[in-house]
């Protein structure tokens, strides 16, 4: 009997971090997986989940509504799934899953999940233009993008994300501000040494090709990519920019796509700066508070109550 992983990202990085050795796990599930191994693991597509021989499938990644519908399908008792990201709902979809406290141990299960995971259901944003499945991602970041964006119509200059890594952000841009050109700058290979992330959030942020993340833009054709590590990538680039989304997670870059994005960024544009109030990357907050102070302003700027904790810069 054994114990699944559903999901190959940050969502699954978390779940080592708090304290539960990879050797527990048997195997990692994941709907549109990378590649046949994660952290040495084999990865399934759900269909290949041996029921039999799952005693906990525990769930990291964020599309709680539609993986818990999977599952039903798939015939996997509620009592073997925990839920981690448990926020798009006003209820703990966590009561049926009776076996966890035992087999993880009351201090993981805190760690794993704090009481705050609970957050209201949203409202449909009128007239979205992004599926309803992509806002229950991130309901709060995604439609605060939709609203900034149209407030852009007589901005000039074009889209661009630093920290790329799958494409789920950069995507809805593309999908909201179709005419405008989007630079993508990502490694595609993690973080630089200098940021020390973990083993397993670098394992969780390499997960992903160029090529992957075409294949789900609406628009590739507006694309600029510019791989490699940042600010190298920028090979001279000068550009103006309505629309910036900032997500290195670590200090460093995030400093450095501050010094190069907000003096480019138009009048009436905006820079999302991502994780700005995550306890778990206090780097971002400390780039944004010296970015101020080797310019001896205060930047305005607005934070949100998202999950990352995004601060929109203006
Ligand atoms: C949190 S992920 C981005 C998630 C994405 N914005 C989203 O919302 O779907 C962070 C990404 O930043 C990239 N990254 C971090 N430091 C970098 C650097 N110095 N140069 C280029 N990419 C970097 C990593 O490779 C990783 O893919």
């Amino acid at each position: 009997m054994g114990i699944y992983v559903w999901g190959t990202g940050c969502g699954a990085s978390e779940l080592f971090e708090a304290g539960l050795e990879a050797t527990r796990i048997t195997a990692f599930v994941d709907s549109f997986p990378m590649g046949d191994t994660f952290l040495d693991k084999p990865v399934l597509l759900p269909q290949q989940l041996p029921l039999r021989d799952c005693e906990l499938l525990i769930i990291t990644a964020r599309h709680a509504d539609a993986i818990g519908n999977r599952c039903r399908e798939l015939g996997i008792p509620e009592e073997k799934c925990l839920f981690l990201k448990n926020n798009m709902v006003l209820m703990d979809r966590n009561t049926a899953c009776t076996c966890a406290k035992d087999l993880l141990g009351e201090d993981l299960m805190e760690k794993l999940l704090p009481k705050h995971r609970i957050v209201p259901t949203p409202a449909q944003l009128a007239g979205s233009a992004l599926p309803e499945q992509d806002l229950g991602n991130d309901y709060v970041r995604l439609a605060t993008l939709e609203l900034l964006c149209r407030r852009l119509a007589d901005v000039p200059g074009a889209a661009a994300e630093l920290g790329v890594y799958r494409g789920f952000f950069a995507r809805c841009i593309n999908q909201l501000l179709p005419e405008r050109k989007i630079y993508l700058f990502d490694s595609f290979e993690g973080f630089a040494e200098e940021a020390c992330a973990t083993d397993s959030f670098q394992a969780a942020h390499t997960n992903t090709t160029i090529e992957k993340v075409l294949a789900i833009l609406p628009y590739p054709e507006k694309v600029i990519l510019k791989p490699g590590f940042f600010p190298e990538s920028l090979g001279g680039l000068e550009e103006q920019f309505c629309l910036v989304s900032l997500d290195v997670d670590f200090y460093q870059t995030t400093l450095e796509g501050l010094r190069y994005f907000w003096p480019r960024i138009a009048e009436g544009g905006y820079l999302l700066l991502h994780d700005w109030g995550s306890p778990k990357l206090p780097g971002v907050a400390k780039a944004l508070q010296d970015f101020e102070r080797e310019n001896g302003c205060r930047i305005p700027a607005i934070p949100l109550c998202d999950v990352g904790g995004s601060m929109i810069l203006w």
